[in-house]
């Protein structure tokens, strides 16, 4: 069925990315295959959804009000499934709702919460750039606006990055104004400890970076905003070709003038896969855009005729150089690793493949061997779209591949979307389970697997 979105160009309103207009509790999933016993969870899902009311003004995929959609796994069932709006002061007047309370909030656009879902020191939070956090429960109702007790005095990015050997977050604020860049660090019982302001040439798209063991990593590339081209394409960032690129390596525990700034050909990086050291190198890996982007970078993201390739970046700090090489040459999106690595040395790495031309679109599930470049697929089937992979390793990994990578697939014959769980040690194999949801979960962002320890409320 195709929803009437009133303002809202028919691409986004058909198939994988069409919005959904209930808020639905269904309990008992149905399951082919089998659950693994060892998941025992929850996994949220954040993506724009544009409530059934006319649409005002240019449209964006980027830009619409956030929705939530989790599934509650334990025992080897599928509990529930529940997607929730966030309530942000953006989707008061839209919806009969009341927003939820908290600080005020510090955004400059309507904050719509839309990207991403994380958990940090016991908290949920949901992110987008342009404002506070809101923080749900494990029921996905929202609780409020979030900011470390007073101590986050800009909005928080939608890709703070968790440490896994530390318990710390990591995280930036980036906008149009001076002071460009910010960065934080919240300490693993969520007390924000750090604040520091970043020098940066100019109001540069910083919609993810990187983290290793020691150092931090800010991309300062030539996406740079202009207000103009903003009220025209509904998204108020453009290639300068002028600008340049550049990395900036900085120790966590810096300040601004302790980095180092690294020149790299000019590109477009929307997200990263990870950074680790290896000797005096920093080593970044990312899906990477060429300058042939430039004149494609448009309001209409689907009609993007360039993809973003597995690239990998190796910056000396002692030689101060940098060697780019090309990991592999198939398209895709959503790089994730397993979670436990994040900053340290991987071996796999996951995506989405994308197919680009007259319209983009996303296909199925990659997995590389990093060393080697090689890849595997995972078929979703004809016609079936996945969304980002989420992997979730086994509590007694012995392996980085040892685990499950986790994916809202949408099919197109029933209109709706399954939860969708693939053995990552046996990738091109069938699903190990595919959870059956009431409802289409429409093509979105990022989210994340939330262990829930034995005697804890499901
Ligand atoms: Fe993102």
């Amino acid at each position: 069925m195709t929803i009437a979105f009133a303002g809202i160009p028919h691409e986004y309103t058909e198939g994988a990315l069409a919005p959904v207009s209930t808020e639905y509790t269904a309990w008992d999933l149905p399951v082919t295959g089998s659950i693994p016993p060892e998941l025992d969870g929850l996994y949220l899902r954040n993506g724009p959804n544009p409530p059934p009311v006319p649409y005002d003004g240019p449209y964006h995929w980027f830009l619409p009000d956030g929705m939530l959609h989790g599934v509650r796994i334990r025992d080897g069932k599928a509990l529930w499934y529940r997607n929730r709006w966030i309530r942000t002061e953006a989707l008061a007047g839209k919806l009969d709702t009341r927003p939820a309370q908290g600080p005020a909030d510090i955004a400059l656009v309507p904050n719509t919460s839309n990207t991403n879902v994380i958990e940090h020191a016991g908290r949920i939070l949901t992110l987008a750039e342009w404002g506070l956090p809101y923080e749900v429960d494990r029921e996905l109702n929202t609780l409020g606006r979030h900011d470390f007790g007073g101590a986050l005095a800009a909005p928080m990015t939608a890709h703070p990055k968790i440490d896994p050997r530390t318990g710390e977050m990591y995280l930036i604020s980036f906008g149009p104004v001076a002071p460009y860049l910010r960065y934080f660090v919240v300490d693993a019982t969520g007390a924000l400890v750090r604040s520091e302001i970043i020098d940066v040439e100019g109001p540069s798209l910083m919609h993810d970076w990187a983290m290793t063991e020691n150092h931090v990593l800010f991309l300062d590339l030539p996406i740079v905003f202009d207000a103009d081209y903003g009220a025209v394409a509904g998204f108020p960032y453009r290639w300068d070709d002028d600008y340049g690129a550049r990395v900036g390596i900085m120790p966590k525990a810096g300040t601004s003038a302790d980095g180092r700034w690294f020149e790299i050909d000019p590109c477009m990086i929307i997200h990263t896969l990870n950074a680790y050291e290896l000797g005096t190198e920093v080593v970044l890996e990312a899906a990477r855009y060429s300058n042939a982007v430039r004149d494609r970078w448009r309001p209409d993201v689907l009609a993007i005729d360039v993809g973003a390739t597995l690239h990998r970046w190796r910056f000396d700090l002692h030689a101060r150089t940098v060697r780019e090489e090309a990991v592999d040459g198939r398209t895709f999106e959503f790089p994730k690793i397993n979670p436990g690595l994040v900053g340290a040395p991987s071996a796999v790495g996951y995506g989405v493949e994308t197919s680009h031309g007259e319209r983009a679109g996303f296909g199925g599930l990659l997995k590389w061997d990093l060393g080697t470049g090689a890849c595997l697929r995972h078929d979703v089937g004809d016609g079936r779209v996945a969304a980002e992979g989420t992997f979730v390793p086994h509590p007694q990994a012995r392996a980085e591949d040892e685990g499950w990578l986790l994916s809202y697939v949408y099919d197109p014959a029933r209109d709706a979307s399954d939860l969708v769980i693939v053995d990552a040690s046996d990738f091109s194999g069938a699903p190990r389970a595919v959870i059956g949801l009431p409802q289409r979960v429409p093509l979105g962002f990022h989210g994340c697997w939330i262990p829930i320890a034995e005697g804890q409320p499901a």
